[in-house]
C-alpha cells in the first residue's frame, strides 16, 4: 500500500515527531559528514514554514542502552542549526518534564531535537511504554529516517502505531520512490555495479536485482570468490571460499535470464598490502588469473574501459560497493572511473552505500548523480524486497 506523505495531510500548527536518521560520523566532536543531516532539510523546512513544532528523534550509533556522551546528538543539533539557519533547541534527554515542558513554551515553527533514543535499552526493544512516552509528545509522526526503516523499534515502530497521522517525510519518499519503482520499473538497459569484500553481504541483493537488471558490474573483492567459481586462479586474493556455490548459482540465474554479469578481465596486484599504513608493495596489472603470492586490490585497466562502456551506455544505474581497497590511493582508480562514468551517463544514476558516496564525493561529481541514497543496511534490506518495518508503520501495511 502506498504510503501517505507530508504534503498529503495538514501538519500546520500541530506538534510533529519527526523520526531523522542522524546517525553521521563525527570526529573530534564535529558532523564529519552531513549529508543525512541535509538531506532532511527539506522535511524540517516545510514543518517550520507550516508553524509546526518540530520535534526531531533519532539514534546515533550503538551505545548499548548507556548515557555514553560520546555518542551525544548535540553536534547533530548544532550542524542542522548552521543548515537551517535557525536555532535548534537541544535537550540532553528524551524523557523527562523537561521536554513536555519545552514543548509547550516552544514558538510555532520551532525546532527541537532530543538526546539519543538508545541511551535507552527500551528504544531498540520497541517497547511500548517508552514508545507512549515519546507519542505524548506529539499529534501528528513524520518519518523521514529510511536509513534506520528496517529496524523494527520504538521510535520506527511502536511511535507511529500510537498516532492518528503519520506519514512519510520526503527524503522517505524519495528514497522509496528511487530505490523502489525506478530500479523496479528502469529505464533500460539498467545497469547494477555492486563492489565490497564480500559476496555474503550481498547475496541477497545480486539475486533480487537479477530479476530486474540487463547488467551487473561485479568489481571490489567479492569479484574473487566469482572467479574461483568459474576456476580461475586468484592468488592470494580476499575471497569467501563458502560462497562460491552462491556466486555459482548467481552465475546460473543470470544465464537463463540473460542477464550479463560481467567481471573483471584484468586487476591491479600487488605483493604486499598495509591497509594500516595505506601502503602496498610491488603493484603490477595482472590478467583474469592472478598468480600466487599476489593479491588483486582493484580493477585494471581493461576492466576499467569495459565497465565505463557499459556505465555509460546505460539509462538506468545503481551502484553499491568499491571496485577496489579504494582506502589506499593506489588502490583507488577503479572506484573513481566508475564514479566518472555514473557521472558522466544520462541515464537515470542512483547510488547507494557509504564507500560509493564518499567516492562520489570525492571524485566532485556529487551534483551530477540523480539519487544518492541515505541508507547503508536499509537500502539493500529495501531492494532485497524484505519489509521495512519503518514503512510497513506508515500505513499499516507490509513494503511489497
Ligand atoms: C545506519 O547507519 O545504517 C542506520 O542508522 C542504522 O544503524 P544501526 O545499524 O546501528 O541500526
Amino acid at each position: 500500500m502506498p504510503v501517505q506523505t507530508i504534503a498529503d495531510v495538514d501538519l500546520s500548527k500541530k506538534n510533529v515527531l519527526v523520526r531523522v536518521d542522524f546517525n553521521v560520523p563525527l570526529e573530534g566532536g564535529k558532523v564529519a559528514d552531513n549529508s543525512r543531516i541535509r538531506a532532511a532539510v527539506p522535511t524540517i523546512d516545510y514543518l517550520v514554514k507550516r508553524a509546526a513544532k518540530v520535534i526531531l528523534l533519532s539514534h546515533l550509533g550503538r551505545p548499548k542502552a548507556q548515557k555514553n556522551l560520546k555518542y551525544s546528538l548535540r553536534p547533530t543539533a548544532q550542524e542542522l542549526s548552521q543548515l537551517l539557519g535557525r536555532p535548534v533547541i537541544f535537550l540532553e534527554d528524551c524523557l523527562g518534564d523537561d521536554v513536555q515542558g519545552t514543548i509547550a513554551e516552544m514558538e510555532p515553527g520551532s525546532v527541537m531535537m532530543l538526546e539519543n533514543l538508545r541511551f535507552y535499552a527500551e528504544e531498540e526493544q520497541n517497547d511500548r511504554e517508552f514508545a507512549k512516552k515519546l507519542a505524548a509528545y506529539g499529534n501528528a509522526f513524520v518519518n523521514d529516517a529510511f536509513g534506520t526503516a528496517h529496524r523494527a523499534h520504538a521510535s520506527t515502530a511502536g511511535v507511529p502505531s500510537l498516532l492518528p497521522i503519520k506519514v512519510a517525510g520526503f527524503l522517505m519518499q524519495k528514497e522509496l520512490e528511487f530505490l523502489g519503482n525506478r530500479t523496479a520499473n528502469p529505464e533500460r538497459p539498467f545497469t547494477v555495479i555492486l563492489g565490497g569484500a564480500k559476496v555474503s553481504d550481498k547475496i541477497g541483493v545480486i539475486d533480487a536485482l537479477l530479476d530486474k537488471c540487463n547488467n551487473m558490474l561485479i568489481g571490489g573483492a567479492m569479484a574473487y570468490t566469482f572467479h574461483l567459481a568459474q576456476g580461475k586462479k586468484i592468488g592470494n586474493s580476499l575471497a569467501e571460499k563458502d560462497r562460491v556455490a552462491d556466486a555459482k548459482a548467481a552465475l546460473q540465474k543470470a544465464d537463463k535470464k540473460g542477464v550479463k554479469i560481467l567481471l573483471p578481465v584484468d586487476s591491479l596486484a600487488t605483493d604486499t598490502l598495509n591497509f594500516e599504513t595505506r601502503t602496498v608493495g610491488a603493484i603490477k596489472t595482472v590478467s583474469e588469473d592472478i598468480p600466487d603470492g599476489w593479491q588483486g586490490v582493484d580493477i585494471g585497466p581493461k576492466t576499467i574501459q569495459i565497465f565505463s562502456d557499459t556505465i555509460e551506455n546505460s539509462k538506468t544505474i545503481f551502484w553499491n560497493g568499491p571496485m577496489g581497497i579504494f582506502e589506499v590511493s593506489a588502490c583507488a582508480q577503479g572506484t573513481f572511473a566508475a564514479a566518472k562514468a555514473v557521472a558522466r551517463s544520462k541515464g537515470i544514476s542512483i547510488v547507494g552505500g557509504g564507500d560509493s558516496i564518499t567516492a562520489i564525493n570525492k571524485s566532485g561529481f556529487s551534483d551530477k548523480i540523480d539519487f544518492m541514497s541515505t541508507g547503508g543496511g536499509a537500502s539493500l534490506e529495501f531492494l532485497e524486497g524484505k519489509e521495512m518495518p519503518g514503512v510497513a508503520a506508515l500505513s499499516g501495511g507490509p513494503h511489497k
